[in-house]
């Protein structure tokens, strides 16, 4: 049994000469087992026809929400699918998936849609360079999208360069190994902290901080996909993780969040803390708006508890705890500090010392901090890939007799 089997794809399609190979991998999808329901957008049917996808996936093609006669229910295509592919997504296609622009059924079905995302860009190489093209395609994996690269070689413009659309053959396998990785964390729960925490000062400010919860995000995804049982408290942020195995839980302040974490670490194999938790919370929080007055504020301001100590203090044989530390100066001093204290089974360190690491970048440059004093440093990636290296550490551990 392969295992697509039985998953359930929204196969998208939009205007690209690349669309031809979308047939192939309809078929191939097929082969393995997966239903396909294929997408068009309007100018996709330029390129291939909704006759040879349909006649291929046994499925009619739907490539408007409404007709005079019908209306295609792109909530419940959504809800349906297991994955959502797009090849190949041109960078008008890019565009709309980054700005919530549902002007088709292909975005709409999308915006509505709990499964992952992958897409596989097809375009020639300026427009696949472009800052606004990199940008949307940023913003995509910052929602927790999975970009399919794209391959280098000669374009349909007769350039030759970056911007080909992965063959289908390397989708397959793209998939495969995504669903592949649910098995290592299999039966596993794992309790995650994220995102910043808000500290009200009245009812119109408070006390913050610059995470955006990507970090905790990607790892959370990251567990999912490898089969965990994921409880994810996600402080402010305005992200949403997609994986249907992630339980989120919103709180906006530190004594929301060590509310959720003590109720949930009891019951979990393995706890990461990856967020950013405000130290410090006014002492009181006005109940109405405090006007300005001649002269300056002061406020008062009273310790908040430390969630990552209290976890660590409660932890049980065979619990594992793993921390971050986001140091300034002093890092590795800081961070070895923070591991013993907390109780931490290792600690992440990444510092606001290294450009692309930290606070609200798509990318991070860590190293993971072990009680033994073992120390793995890792180069600057997607924050994606650090989910992954994070994970591959922990389950190093949990392998550890
Ligand atoms: O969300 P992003 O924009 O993607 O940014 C990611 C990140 C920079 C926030 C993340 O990678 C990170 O470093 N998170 C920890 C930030 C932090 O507050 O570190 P710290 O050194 O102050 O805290 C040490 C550890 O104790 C952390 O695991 C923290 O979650 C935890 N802590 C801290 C204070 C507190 N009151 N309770 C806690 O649990």
């Amino acid at each position: 049994m392969t295992n697509l089997k039985g998953k359930k794809i929204l196969l998208g399609i939009s205007g690209s000469i690349a669309a031809y190979k979308s047939a192939f991998l309809a078929r191939l999808l097929i082969k393995e087992g997966a239903e396909v329901q294929v997408l068009m957008t309007p100018s996709a049917a330029a390129f291939i026809t909704p006759l040879t996808l349909a006649t291929l996936t046994k499925r009619p093609v739907f490539s408007e929400v409404s007709t005079e006669e019908s209306w295609n229910n792109h909530v419940e295509l959504g809800l349906w699918a297991d994955a959502i592919v797009i090849a190949p997504a041109t960078a008008t296609t890019l565009s709309r998936l980054a700005c919530g622009l549902a002007d088709n059924i292909l975005v709409a079905a999308y915006l509505s849609a709990r499964c992952p995302v992958f897409f596989a860009p097809a375009m020639d190489l300026d427009m696949w360079a472009h800052p606004a093209t990199q940008e949307n395609v940023r913003r995509l994996q910052s929602y927790g999208n999975h970009l399919i690269p794209v391959g280098g070689g000669e374009l349909a413009s007769g350039l030759t360069g970056p911007g080909r659309m992965a063959e289908p053959e390397a989708i397959v396998e793209y998939l495969r190994r995504f669903w592949q990785g649910g098995q290592s964390l299999a039966g596993r729960k794992v309790l995650i902290t994220a995102g910043p925490t808000y500290e009200p000062i009245d009812p119109v400010r408070f006390i913050g901080n610059r995470s955006s919860g990507k970090m905790g995000l990607a790892l959370a995804e990251e567990a999912a996909r490898r089969g965990a049982q994921v409880t994810l408290v996600l402080g402010p942020s305005r992200l949403s993780p997609r994986h249907p195995a992630v339980q989120t839980i919103r709180v906006e302040t530190a004594e929301e969040m060590h509310q959720a974490a003590l109720r949930h670490f009891p019951d979990a194999d393995i706890g990461i803390l990856a967020a950013a938790v405000s130290d410090y919370r006014p002492k009181e929080a006005s109940p109405e708006k405090i006007k300005k007055k001649s002269g300056s504020l002061h406020l008062e301001l009273v310790l908040n508890p430390d969630i990552a100590a209290a976890l660590g203090k409660s932890k049980k044989p065979g619990q594992l705890l793993v921390g971050f530390a986001l140091e300034t100066q002093n890092e590795l001093a800081n961070a070895l500090e923070k591991l013993e204290k907390k109780n931490f089974d290792c600690i992440v360190l990444n510092s606001l010392q290294d450009a692309g690491a930290g606070f609200n970048v798509d990318t991070n440059k860590i190293s993971i901090l072990h009680k033994n004093n073992k120390i793995s440093n890792f180069e600057l990636k997607p924050k994606a890939a650090v989910a992954e290296d994070i994970l591959d550490e922990v389950e190093m551990l949990l392998r550890q007799p």
